[in-house]
């Protein structure tokens, strides 16, 4: 089939199964234009907690649409590649991390939202990178907090806030591998273009950073900002809303720099057309979970909902 003849029929297989597709900004471009919402991870598992669909397809990684399933058990939830994993997610198992949380007894857990049911479940709450900073300030001074498993999120989250949480040591292997030189050396030819980031790249990059927030919050960034040219450090599937929103804004990226071509998140780009409409035609692969990891996994997950709310974060 041609891309086009694929892009007809999932629109056609979408209505007659009363499906609706949510995808991240990280996805292909084919897939954001096929999309009912593109969003951050926020956003998105807001989005599939209040869908009425029959089927959700995901396309984004696992985590996030095990989130969906989580959120909306009755809904069928699909993702087109199984293997869609992400680093973060990969590098906290839970037999390990039981353990941890067994040696800091007087700790509540944070877990970002890259990990799987089984670290959420074993969490007090859960964070977005569109959320943390605000959540964690809202807690008690005093309070112990274990944050996983992103070792640079939190660690960001620590060094703007003043806390001194315990940080599992898990990276997001396509934002760590940004250098802060790379960076460096682009402002230093681009001295008009404010750098951007997300915070999940490494410390001495958000160092250098003009604004570091979540693909949501940087895209917000970049409409309100009188600047005309942007150093993007974040994974490239993003570029292609940047530049819908902003047609006469210019965005440079890590690739322009020559020294670095990582910022293409493997797990996110597994997702294409075609498995997109065999997803669709075949309704699997299926998000399969057990009720109980369901209901163990849902309460910290609606606690984020629910504290986002009431801090504004989300209506
Ligand atoms: P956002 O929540 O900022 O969209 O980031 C999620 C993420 O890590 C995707 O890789
Ligand atoms: Fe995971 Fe990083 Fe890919 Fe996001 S970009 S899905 S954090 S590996």
């Amino acid at each position: 089939m041609t891309d086009n003849e694929l892009r007809q029929e999932i629109l056609r297989l979408k209505n007659e199964k009363n499906a609706v597709i949510l995808g991240h900004y990280y996805q292909r471009h084919e897939i954001q234009d096929l999309s009912d919402y593109i969003g951050d991870s926020l956003a998105l598992a807001q989005k599939a907690q209040e869908a009425t669909a029959d089927i959700i397809v995901f396309c984004g990684v696992h985590f996030m649409a095990e989130t969906a399933k989580i959120l909306n058990p009755q809904c069928k939830v699909l993702l087109p590649d199984m293997e869609a994993s992400c680093s973060l997610a990969e590098s906290c198992k839970a037999e390990d991390f039981a353990k941890f949380k067994a040696e800091h007894p007087d700790h509540m857990v944070i877990s970002y939202v890259n990990c799987s049911a089984e670290i959420k479940a074993l969490s007090d709450l859960v964070c977005t990178s569109g959320n943390a900073e605000k959540l964690v300030r809202s807690l008690p001074e005093n309070q112990k907090i274990i944050f996983a498993p992103d070792r640079n999120l939190g660690g960001y989250i620590n060094s703007v806030t003043g806390r001194q949480m315990l940080l599992w040591n898990g990276v997001c292997t396509v934002h760590d591998a940004m250098q802060a030189e790379s960076v460096l050396q682009l402002k230093a030819d681009n001295p008009d273009a404010p750098v951007i980031a997300h915070p999940e790249c490494n410390p001495a990059l958000l160092e250098v950073a003009d604004f570091v927030g979540s693909t949501k919050a940087m895209l917000n960034f970049i409409k309100a900002s009188s600047s005309k040219r942007f150093i993007v450090a974040t994974e490239t599937g993003i570029l292609y809303e940047m530049k819908r929103e902003n047609p006469d804004k210019e965005f440079i990226t890590l690739r322009d720099n020559k020294s670095c071509a990582c910022d293409d998140c493997a797990y996110m780009k597994l997702n294409t057309l075609e498995k997109l409409y065999k997803c669709l035609r075949d309704e699997q692969p299926e998000i399969l979970m057990s009720d109980e990891m369901i209901e163990a996994a849902k309460r910290p997950i609606v606690r984020m909902l629910d504290m986002s709310k009431q801090l504004g974060i989300i209506k």
